[in-house]
């Protein structure tokens, strides 16, 4: 084998509760996660010389060593070193179809992809544990795109618990794609605002979790939470302003994906998806504004061939 394809897809948090500061700097989390069609397509070549090369055609994506992909591969590299030299470099295309910046891991997604395909080809045999370890030193959401479905995490967002798959629900992501919020801004602008109330909500089980369990999708949508909106949409009106709007449009629940700024709403059908989308076009008449129907998959990483 010397090339692999696989698609990453992307995720969005249903339940996203900051519970603590950790001695590391992180912050203790309590999440529900959950896959979405909504991928990139990458692919993986060996290509006979020692260089490691990032094709892309999106110039938003960095190529240079701050690309997840390419700390994936490096990472790999450095740590079996002699697989590298017997197998050599990679050629790695990315077909970006997740928008960036916008709180629903795609640069995790490809990390994950990066660490699956050069599993394969340079046929390091490791098993998932092994795998999940990796993951996790490239940040905190790789661990669950490895995996994807729907999942419980914890912990940083590493320590996952897969759930009874949430199917036939579908969803409308929206985006302003020349907005970006960072990560780390918005978990410290957090702390530094909320941090009077950690320690307030230990528990391990929540009203949204049961309602998974249950597979009861009304109470899933009235139930959705994400702590982070309460720093991100007072800092952008717009944002807040587009939440205001979906969600007065219909579905089941709207909420921010992770530290933003997409927004989505969940729904019971891809027709009522499209109407809620095609309504939501209509109302905000902004180039600017992207907007994707896709729906729940209890997939992660896919190898979709070479
Ligand atoms: O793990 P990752 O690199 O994706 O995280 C990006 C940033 O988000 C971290 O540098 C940190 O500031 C913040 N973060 C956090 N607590 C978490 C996850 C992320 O404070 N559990």
């Amino acid at each position: 084998m010397n090339s692999v394809s696989l698609l990453a897809p992307a995720k969005i948090n249903l339940y996203l509760k900051i519970i603590g500061d950790r001695p590391d700097g992180y912050h203790e989390l309590l999440m529900l996660m959950q896959s979405i069609e909504l991928s990139d397509i990458l692919k993986f070549h060996l290509n006979g010389t020692e260089q490691i090369r990032l094709f892309c055609d999106n110039p938003d994506v960095p190529n240079d060593d701050s690309n997840l992909i390419l700390k994936a591969v490096y990472l790999l590299k450095n740590k079996y070193s002699k697989a590298y030299y017997n197998f050599g470099g990679v050629d790695i295309r990315l077909d970006k179809r997740i928008p960036i910046a916008a709180g629903v891991a795609g640069g995790s997604g490809n990390a994950a992809a990066a660490l699956v395909a050069l599993n394969l080809l340079w046929k390091l045999k490791l098993d998932l544990d092994q795998l999940q370890i990796l993951a996790t030193q490239l940040g905190s959401d790789v661990p669950f795109s490895l995996i994807g479905g729907t999942a419980l995490a914890t912990g940083r967002g590493e320590k996952l618990r897969s759930l009874p798959p949430l199917e036939n629900l579908w969803l409308v992501l929206a985006k302003y794609e020349s907005l970006s919020v960072s990560t780390a801004w918005a978990y410290q602008a957090y702390r530094h605002k909320f941090d009077h109330t950690y320690g307030q909500s230990l528990q391990d089980s929540f009203p949204l979790l049961d309602s998974v369990m249950a597979q009861d999708f009304d109470q899933i949508g009235k139930l959705l939470h994400n702590d982070l909106e309460k720093v991100v949409l007072p800092t952008h009106p717009e944002v807040q302003k587009l939440r205001d709007i979906l969600e007065k449009i219909g579905g089941l629940g709207t909420m921010m994906s992770g530290s933003g700024p997409s927004i989505f709403t969940i729904c019971r059908s891809q027709r009522e998806a499209l109407s809620i989308q095609q309504e939501l076009q209509r109302q905000v008449d902004n180039d600017d504004l992207k907007v994707w129907t896709t729906r729940f998959i209890g997939k992660g990483i896919q190898v979709t061939g070479n």
